[in-house]
C-alpha cells in the first residue's frame, strides 16, 4: 500500500527574469514586471511530497522530522531571503522562473530521499500560480 505524505515550507526570495541577449523592451514583453532590472520579491510556498510504502515498523513513509530538517537545511537555508539571480549559484545561468526553481529544489532533495520513494515538489510563486515537478 502506497501513500503520499507532504510537508509545507515557505521562503521569500528576490529574482529577475530576463535574458541578457534581449533588449529591455523584449524582456518586458515576455517577462512583464518580473523583468524589473531592480529585482522584486515573491513569497514562495513549497509543498514537498514523498510517495511510497508505509514502513510496517514505524508506520511512516518518511520521518517528518527528517523531512522537515532536510527542507530547512537544504532548501530554506539556501534560498530564503536571497537574491536568486545574484546569490544562488544554480541560477547563475538559469532564469529563476517558478519552473526552474522547482526543478532545482527537486534536484537538491532527490539524492537525500530513498530511491524506493517518489518525490514531488509543488512551488507556489503566488497564491494562484504554481508548478509541479516530479522528475
Ligand atoms: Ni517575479
Amino acid at each position: 500500500m502506497k501513500i503520499k505524505v507532504s510537508r509545507k515550507a515557505h521562503f521569500n526570495a528576490a529574482h529577475r527574469l530576463y535574458r541578457a541577449d534581449w533588449s529591455d523592451e523584449k524582456n518586458f514583453e515576455i517577462f512583464g514586471k518580473c523583468s524589473n532590472p531592480n529585482y522584486h520579491g515573491h513569497n514562495y510556498e513549497l509543498i514537498v511530497s514523498v510517495y511510497g510504502e508505509i514502513d510496517p515498523e514505524t508506520g511512516f513513509v518518511v520521518d517528518m522530522k527528517v523531512l522537515k530538517k532536510l527542507i530547512r537545511d537544504k532548501v530554506e537555508n539556501a534560498l530564503d531571503h536571497k537574491n536568486l539571480n545574484v546569490e544562488v549559484p544554480a541560477f547563475k545561468n538559469l532564469n529563476p522562473t517558478a519552473e526552474n526553481i522547482a526543478v532545482v529544489i527537486w534536484n537538491i532533495l532527490r539524492p537525500q530521499i530513498s530511491m524506493t520513494k517518489d518525490l514531488e515538489v509543488v512551488l507556489y510563486e503566488t497564491s494562484r500560480n504554481f508548478v509541479t515537478y516530479s522528475g
